[in-house]
């Protein structure tokens, strides 16, 4: 039997009502897969302020570069807006990213047919729309040096290195190798030499995936194009800057906050977790929908594991639940049924065990034909 260890960070707020609905998910995963899945929890934002301090310790930080992935739910509230900038829980999240050299953001906008309504675009735009944003993370203007500014002026400095450009590449040609098959490289190179950088690096390390489609846009015809036809992309692989705003685009294209989830891949790590914050509001209610933090799990399931046929089976059981009419209060509309996050969970956990009977036989009768 296969065996994965797992560092799981829940957080703050919203975070340890979606991550227990998430892990049920996994476990039942691993029953069906026949796959271990073992857990290390640890604290991590305001929590781990309240007891030790700083958002995150060295023991976690420790505990998440030794696990095979880490899964994250969500961090901060307005109990700690009030620390010291590198004492918040935000601070927290972006150590571990830089820990674990996280380079590569992915965002999915996957728009499921029961929720065509939920978004401000018309049905007719948006449906089959399946677009992954691939985001540099680590570099770019976000990070470059010089920065700074005076009374009359301020300045942010743009680089990429061949390297950086080279990873981020071979993960958007990777990536669309499982999906479509087509890879969107945005960039202004009429305008920066570092995106004529970015434009000739991309295409070069393209010749390694000439099985792969390959175009080019410039980033605001990218952002037109993503609210005019979000259909033609696939794969949209890009810098940070432009990767920040334009995942932004590409989420709310979907309409719901609680259904998106996220990764975060570097060389050796990855960590999942839903876009969504900790919802203070809603804490400890039960209403939290717990779907983009299953969502996550079935990113983790696909991109850490390598296995597809579980992401699969949790996708379509989250599909199948929205087809049937259940929402959470976020996303709920007239005519829905109204469930709280054990509900959710329960209903996903049912569509999975359903699911798994058939996969299991599939797969049996697979190997003795
Ligand atoms: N990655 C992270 O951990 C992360 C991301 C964003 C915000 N935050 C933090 O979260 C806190 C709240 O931030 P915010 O209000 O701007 O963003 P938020 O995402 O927490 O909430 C925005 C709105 O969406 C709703 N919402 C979000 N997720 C939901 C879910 N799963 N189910 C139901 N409703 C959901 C909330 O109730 C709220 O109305 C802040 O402290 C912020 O810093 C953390």
């Amino acid at each position: 039997m296969k065996s994965y260890h797992l560092t799981v960070l829940p957080g703050d707020g919203i975070g340890p009502e979606i991550m227990d609905a998430a892990l049920s998910v996994l476990d039942l995963v691993g029953q069906d897969f026949n796959v271990q899945f073992d857990y290390d929890e640890a604290l991590f934002g305001g929590c781990s302020i309240d007891k030790h301090g700083v958002p995150v310790t060295d023991e976690t930080l420790k505990k998440c570069k030794q696990s095979d992935a880490v899964l994250l739910g969500a961090v901060g509230g307005p109990k700690w807006d009030d620390q010291p900038h590198d004492k918040k829980p935000e601070a927290g999240l972006l150590k571990l990213r830089e820990v674990l050299g996280l380079y590569a953001n992915l965002r999915p906008a996957k728009i499921y047919n029961a929720l065509l309504d939920a978004s401000s675009l018309r049905p007719s735009v948006i449906r089959k729309a399946d677009v992954m944003v691939v985001r540099e993370l680590t570099g770019g203007i976000y990070f470059g040096q010089p920065r700074g500014m005076d009374e009359d002026k301020a300045w942010n400095t743009l680089t990429y290195s061949k390297h950086e450009v080279e990873r981020i590449a071979r993960t958007a040609f990777e990536l669309a190798r499982k999906r479509d098959n087509r890879v969107t490289s945005v960039h202004k190179a009429n305008v920066l030499e570092s995106s004529q950088f970015w434009r000739d690096v991309v295409e070069e390390v393209h010749k390694e995936y000439s099985d792969v489609f390959l175009n080019e846009m410039y980033v605001d015809n990218a952002a037109m194009q993503l609210v005019r036809d979000p259909k033609q992309f696939d794969v949209i692989v890009t810098q940070n800057l432009f990767g920040d705003i334009l995942s932004d685009i590409s989420a709310m294209i979907t309409g719901s906050l609680g259904m998106l989830p996220s990764a975060s891949l570097g060389e050796k790590h990855a960590m999942y977790e839903p876009v969504h914050g900790t919802a203070p509001e809603i804490a400890g209610k039960n209403k939290a929908n717990p779907l983009a933090m299953i969502g996550s799990v079935a990113m983790m399931l696909d991109y850490t594991f390598d296995m597809p046929e579980a992401a699969a089976m949790v996708y379509d059981a989250i599909s199948e639940v929205l087809e049937l009419g259940f929402r959470t209060e976020d996303i709920a509309t007239r005519n829905t049924s109204l469930v709280s996050t054990t509900g959710m969970r329960d209903l996903i956990l049912e569509k999975c065990s359903d699911k798994s009977g058939t996969i299991i036989e599939m797969v049996r009768m697979s190997y003795e034909g």
